[in-house]
């Protein structure tokens, strides 16, 4: 009877494990749990066992079954939940599904990039506030009040004397102003305009650099230049220096290299002149030097802030600057 037992459970279990649906579930304990099912009968035949093992084999009926009913319970609330249809619509073979892996945007990857050949060459990185001051965005920069370079700047004022930056100039004063020379640094960053086409977005980035020192000459920033571009760009491309002017540099010249979207021979984003601007530059005006404390007869410096998003144009061929801020995965995901 032992056996039988054993071999009753056995039987329920598996047939147990192969219902799948409600309707299964009652024939299943009508059969075995049931008045006149499978146990009962069974255990009827304790009365034909020897009266010694009586006890002992109507405990284990008695277990069996509980541990029986026990399952068929369980299984009855899965079925009802669902979650074994569920269960049987899944195709274990089938391919998982990938999960799309985040990367850095290509503006990130370029300003990166920009900061990594700058400290090739020895300069070191710091970062400032999106939120300035009109003292350090102007008034530090020799652009006092009613200046007529502010028309330039088209500034977002948060209150009368507090503005998002519309450049990374202001990094220049506020380094200058906490260190004594020699200084090389690159503050890179988001500067903030109320400008939009396809080569100008509201807020945009920028890489400032500067370089403070005895003897500082005009000759040294062209060098710096020359040498940033050729290593960011991987191929000799030429450069222009074109007289400009800033009120915090003097002289002043803003740099273009051949537009490499038409090769030079014009195009709408170069307005058809084969030249894109990519930085502004210039010496440290001595009023500037003075106003942080520095003697202007005894150091130097040049200054450069660059357009991040008119490197990456340029390095990738886009010619709508716009497309970098549509958050079109297509786009993003090809660089
Ligand atoms: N801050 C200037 C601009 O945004 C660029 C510049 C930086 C010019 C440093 C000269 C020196 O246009």
């Amino acid at each position: 009877m032992e056996n039988e037992l054993q071999r009753l459970k056995k039987e329920a279990e598996e047939a147990l494990h192969a219902i799948s649906e409600r309707a299964h579930l009652e024939e299943f304990r009508v059969k075995f749990l049931g008045r006149k099912g499978l146990f009962s009968r069974t255990m009827k035949q304790l009365g034909q066992v020897a009266k010694e093992e009586r006890p002992r084999l109507g405990q284990l009926a008695n277990a069996i079954k509980k541990e029986v009913d026990e399952l068929f319970h369980e299984k009855k609330e899965v079925i009802s939940t669902g979650s074994n249809t569920a269960a049987q619509d899944l195709d274990l073979s089938l391919p998982g599904r990938t999960l799309s892996c985040g990367k850095l945007h290509p503006i990130t990857q370029v300003m990166e990039e920009i900061c990594s050949v700058f400290e090739g060459m020895g300069f070191a990185v710091a970062e400032g506030p999106d939120v300035e001051t009109d003292h350090y965005n102007f008034e530090a920069l020799n652009i006092p009040k009613h200046h007529p370079a502010r028309d330039m700047h088209d500034t977002f004022y948060v209150s009368e004397s507090i503005l998002l930056r519309t450049h990374t100039s202001p990094m220049q004063a506020r380094i200058m102003e906490d260190k004594e020379p020699p200084l090389r640094y690159i503050a890179p960053g988001k500067v903030y305009r109320c400008d939009s086409d396809i080569t100008h977005t509201p807020m945009f980035h920028q890489v400032e650099g500067f370089l403070v020192d005895r003897d500082v000459s005009f000759a040294d920033l062209k060098g710096v230049l020359t040498s940033f571009t050729h290593r960011m760009f991987k191929k000799d491309l030429p450069l222009r220096f074109r007289p400009s002017f800033f009120p915090f540099t003097e002289p002043s010249a803003e740099v273009d290299i051949a537009c490499v979207i038409c090769g030079g021979s014009g195009c709408r984003v170069c307005k058809r002149t084969g030249w894109l601007e990519i930085l502004g530059s210039g010496l440290i005006d001595p009023e500037v030097l003075k106003m942080v404390g520095y003697d202007p007869d005894e150091y130097s410096g040049f200054a450069f802030g660059l357009g991040v998003e008119r490197i990456a144009m340029l390095k990738y061929g886009i010619d709508d600057i716009r497309l970098y801020y549509e958050n079109d995965l297509r786009f993003l995901n090809q660089f």
